[in-house]
């Protein structure tokens, strides 16, 4: 089938790719000439495991091309998913529409009839139906169909070819027979096919992220009652986990959820339901979003405490910047937040990321970065674990202890093993966790 995905950042580069990689026939469009130019070359513009591969093979079959215009998509195929940007609001906690707006006017003037457009973004319920209304006056018989994208960053093509779900939210049974078809290998592998109106499926992605986000701010709560009652929330995380209901994954004590996603899907979906006079039933979105930030604010706390008081002259070893492991993405990223804070509070920071200082150092170029863990950890009288890659947990805590002043660890992911660091002569810290040294 032909297709056009418009707008090639996260979701649409790989949707484009993967889409050309299960036989259909893919124009990638987007406004930026550069990144065109790159991904017709077969180059991601993006950090993703296996996407180089995808893109080079989809890219030499002829499946996959790239282009500048939508005039040019509009005269490709009558099938255009849209995966522009729908960032946080400047001047407030709403989803910003303007790119998802700005395509709709571009394509409308070329559409055929029969047209069918599929939102791919993450955008206020009610988003579809407004489109279709907008186009139902320049171009009538254009559908606006939705089906929201649950691909994590870090896994992105892995989730994209073999999606736990497919949701989709149609007018038509003729949008449905599509995107089925579309969809065809993928729901013969088994995977379980959601169709429904469109509202209803822009409410699944902003319900899915709200409820991940809530299980995580959940267990904040608890670590802070744990430290305050001098209970253990890393057990305690673990034995209500293993109710299956409940269940282990998105549990974990610890500094928070960042990222492009969680903060502003939540702020965006609290603002949208005020605006449908449903604003007291997601009201704990305001306080889901106030225990996360928390977690900031506490590590940064904890870390003074730790260090008597005073961050002046202070050197702090800080292990991560990205937003989370597997991902060079440093956008409202906790571990580069609290950097950031401890350094502008006074104390000396150097940052240590496998993957995310290029990112990092645009953002904060305040910040000292190190190209190794030793070089970060040389002198410190603190080391603060804000990013759980793997590869910190087999770090050497005998050898580490060698090189830093004071042997202090504050492990604000609790993923690092308490009782080898203690053994190798640390004071380790944990939120929600009594102190093991
Ligand atoms: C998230 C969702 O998981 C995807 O399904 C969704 O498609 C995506 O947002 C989106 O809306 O586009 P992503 O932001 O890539 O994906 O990352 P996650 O792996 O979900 O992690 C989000 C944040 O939660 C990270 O900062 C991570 O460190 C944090 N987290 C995760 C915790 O703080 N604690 C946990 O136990 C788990």
């Amino acid at each position: 089938m032909r297709m056009t995905v418009i707008g090639t950042g996260y979701v649409g580069t790989v949707h484009a790719a993967c889409m050309a990689d299960i036989g259909h026939q893919v124009l990638g469009i987007d406004i930026d000439a550069e990144r065109i130019a790159s991904l017709s070359a077969g180059r991601a513009p993006i950090h993703e495991d296996g996407l180089d591969e995808l893109l080079a093979r989809t890219v030499a079959s002829g499946r996959l091309r790239f282009s500048t215009s939508l005039a040019e998509g509009a005269a490709f195929a009558g099938t255009h998913f849209m995966c522009v940007g729908t960032p946080q609001r400047p001047d407030s906690k709403a989803a910003d529409l303007r790119y998802v707006d700005s395509v709709v006017d571009g394509l409308a003037p070329h559409l055929r009839p029969g047209t069918l457009i599929v939102g791919k973004s993450t955008v206020p319920v009610g988003t579809a139906a407004r489109l279709a209304e907008r186009l139902a006056d320049m171009t009538p018989g254009t559908e606006v169909a939705w089906n929201p994208e649950f691909l994590r960053e870090g896994s992105a093509v892995e989730d994209t070819m073999r999606p736990e779900r497919l949701v989709v939210g149609v007018t038509s049974q003729h949008a449905e027979a599509v995107l089925r078809a579309i969809y065809a290998p993928m729901i013969a592998a088994g995977v379980p096919f959601f169709c429904t109106d469109p509202a209803t499926a822009e409410l699944v992605k902003v319900a899915a992220n709200s409820f991940l986000a809530t299980k995580i701010s959940f267990i904040n709560a608890m670590a802070e009652v744990c430290d305050a009652a001098g209970a253990d929330a890393s057990v305690l995380a673990r034995a209500i986990g293993a109710d299956s209901r409940i269940g282990p994954r998105f549990l974990a004590p610890g500094l928070g959820f960042g990222g492009s996603c969680f903060p502003k899907d939540i702020r965006a979906f609290a603002a949208r339901a005020e605006e449908i006079g449903a604003g007291e039933a997601v009201a704990f979105l305001h306080e889901v979003d106030r225990i996360n930030t928390r977690q900031r604010q506490r590590t940064v706390e904890r870390a003074r405490r730790l260090l008597g008081g005073s961050f002046t002259g202070r050197r702090i070893a800080v292990l991560g910047a990205a937003f989370k492991p597997g991902s060079d993405d440093v956008r409202d990223s906790p571990a580069l937040v609290v950097a950031a804070a401890l350094h502008q509070q006074g104390a000396e920071v150097r940052v240590h990321d496998p993957e995310a200082v290029d990112n990092a150092r645009a953002v904060h170029p305040e910040l000292t970065y190190a190209l190794d863990v030793d070089k970060a950890c040389e002198d410190a009288d603190l080391v603060l674990h804000l990013t759980d890659w793997p590869e910190y947990q087999d770090i050497d805590p005998a050898a580490l202890a060698t090189l830093v002043r004071s042997p202090v660890l504050l492990d604000a992911r609790n993923r690092l093993d308490p009782r080898s660091w203690a053994a190798a002569g640390w004071a380790v810290h944990a939120p929600g966790r009594p102190r093991l040294s």
